[in-house]
């Protein structure tokens, strides 16, 4: 049988350093790790690897033809937002219900101004997506905290208790799906369960969906307009194409809007915030879904053998758990269990083993004593992580 993988070439070693890579080339500013330690970068969330060659295809066309004006007509970008979202989440969405922003945090920020008021309660499902948690603080908003419960190893929401926290005065629940960190991909109930509970709130739900398609084997994604369309007129959808196809420098993202009068009101942010469309990140997003579809099936059986990797080499360790991922490539390490201060953890990863991580107080509640490892990189980076990790840890085995 012919392997998902065998067409592309995930294993290929890229070296991005010296490309204005956020990742690669702060390690030095963020973490002290100069090239002479020979780091590994595992913590912003972008991928090492090429995008489909369709994307840089689109990029070189570009290039030959030479003029980079004004971005105008969106119709075969809409039409490969519409496409994908049929046929990889079996999702008819409205065209008009696109709206085209510089990427998802930005399109959060703009849902928060259109949704709520300074002051006003913004309910996360902690530890989450640390940017959230910024930008909420940024536009005077008030963060409530819905600490996710550990059950059999994987996140769950706790409504209940949620419940029991409010003051009346919330207005958004953020809704990330799949959820980061953690990877969990969360079912058709769960889903239902959180509409049911906005709806008898009056909130506006807020769900990120950049992970989309970022979805290990074995597991299904289900949009959240699709698993309560009787919710719709409370849903707003966040996704986009540069997660999954590893083009997050495109800074292209979309929130899909299916109420009229939930996208009048975004509507008139948006115009507010003056923006238009980024060419670049247009013509890469419209190859990507018009073409990506063996692609991202190639990436995430790819993908879902490095967590494999990951997580037993990990879990070899005493005291170490790494949290089984559904989706994304985000692993979720708990250093709880080996009884050592997050500053110790941190200085054995970052200076003994030179990785760079994502370290999860920045995730809110409840994620003080993880790291976040990025897997999305060449397999041989991922075993050699394990083994700096092993050593680095030796006097626990
Ligand atoms: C849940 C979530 N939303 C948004 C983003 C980033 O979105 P953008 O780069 O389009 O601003 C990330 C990146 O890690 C993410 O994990």
């Amino acid at each position: 049988m012919r392997d998902a993988t065998d067409s592309f070439d995930f294993d290929e070693i890229i070296d991005r350093t010296g490309t204005h890579s956020v990742k690669w080339d702060g390690l030095e500013r963020i973490y002290g790790l100069t090239p002479a330690d020979d780091p590994l970068a595992m913590w912003v969330a972008d991928m090492d690897f090429r995008p489909p060659p369709a994307v840089n295809a689109a990029l070189a066309q570009a290039v030959a033809h030479g003029v980079h004006g004004y971005f105008g007509d969106d119709r075969d970008y809409l039409a490969a937002v519409t496409g994908w979202m049929a046929r990889r989440h079996g999702w008819e969405v409205d065209p008009a219900a696109v709206a085209t922003t510089h990427g998802i945090v930005a399109a959060f920020a703009l849902c928060l101004q259109a949704f709520s008021a300074p002051g006003d309660g913004v309910i996360l499902f902690s530890p989450v997506y640390h940017a959230f948690h910024r930008v909420l603080r940024a536009n005077g908003r008030r963060i409530v905290e819905s600490p996710l419960v550990q059950e059999d190893g994987r996140y769950r929401m706790d409504l209940a208790a949620l419940a029991g926290a409010l003051t009346g005065g919330e207005r958004i629940v953020v809704l990330c799906s799949p959820h980061n960190p953690g990877g969990r991909v969360w079912s058709r109930e769960e889903l239902r369960a959180l509409a049911e509970f906005a709806a008898e709130r009056d909130l506006v739900i807020l769900s990120d969906e950049i992970h989309h398609d970022l979805v290990l084997p074995g597991n299904r994604h289900v949009p959240m307009p699709l698993a309560a369309p009787e919710v719709l007129d409370r849903t707003v959808m966040l996704t986009a194409t540069t997660k999954t196809f590893n083009i997050a420098g495109a800074m292209t993202g979309n929130v899909i809007i299916p109420d009229p009068e939930l996208r009048r009101r975004f509507a008139a942010v948006h115009a507010g915030a003056g923006t238009s469309p980024n060419r670049f990140g247009m013509l890469m997003a419209t190859a990507a879904y018009a073409t990506g579809d063996d692609w991202v099936d190639a990436l995430c059986a790819y993908l879902a053998g490095n967590a494999r990797l990951f997580d037993e080499g990990v879990g070899a360790i005493p005291g170490l758990r790494s949290m089984a991922l559904e989706g994304t490539y985000l692993a979720w390490v708990d250093f709880a269990g080996t009884g050592m201060a997050p500053a110790e953890v941190t200085a054995r990863v970052e200076k003994g083993a030179r990785i760079a991580t994502s370290h999860g107080a920045a995730f809110g509640s409840g994620g003080e004593s993880f790291l976040r490892f990025n897997l999305a990189t060449p397999r041989a980076r991922v075993g050699e992580a394990v083994a700096r990790l092993q050593a680095a840890f030796a006097d626990l085995q």
